[in-house]
């Protein structure tokens, strides 16, 4: 967001799943890059500056490690990552 704008969390209940959703207001995601900016070490960021790590660390945790989703809508003003995950989670020895 460049530093100014509002970022708003919420969560809900999505049927079998909590959500969590984080909206921003600012500039969004390219509709030419959207497949590609949870890949490891894509940034659009300049040198120095972005990582491109953030996302791909995100879906390993959401989608990898919990068995959630993790989803992008974006236009320019309304940005907005979801992320679903089941309530009830996997027991250690996988039943
Ligand atoms: N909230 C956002 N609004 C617009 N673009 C975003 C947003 N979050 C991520 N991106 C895009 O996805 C790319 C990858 O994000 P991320 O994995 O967090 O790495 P980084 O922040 O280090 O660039 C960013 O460089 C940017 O192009
Ligand atoms: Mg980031």
């Amino acid at each position: 967001m460049d530093g100014a704008g509002t970022l708003t969390l919420r969560t809900a209940l999505d049927g079998e799943r909590l959500l969590v959703e984080f909206r921003d207001t600012g500039p969004g995601v390219d509709p030419g890059i959207q497949g590609r900016i949870f890949d490891p070490f894509f940034t659009t960021k300049p040198v120095g500056e972005g990582t491109g790590l953030g996302l791909d660390i995100s879906w390993r945790i959401v989608v990898n490690k919990h068995h959630g989703s993790l989803d992008v809508q974006s236009v320019p003003g309304d940005t907005r990552f979801q992320v679903r995950l089941p309530l009830t989670a996997d027991s250690p020895d996988g039943n």
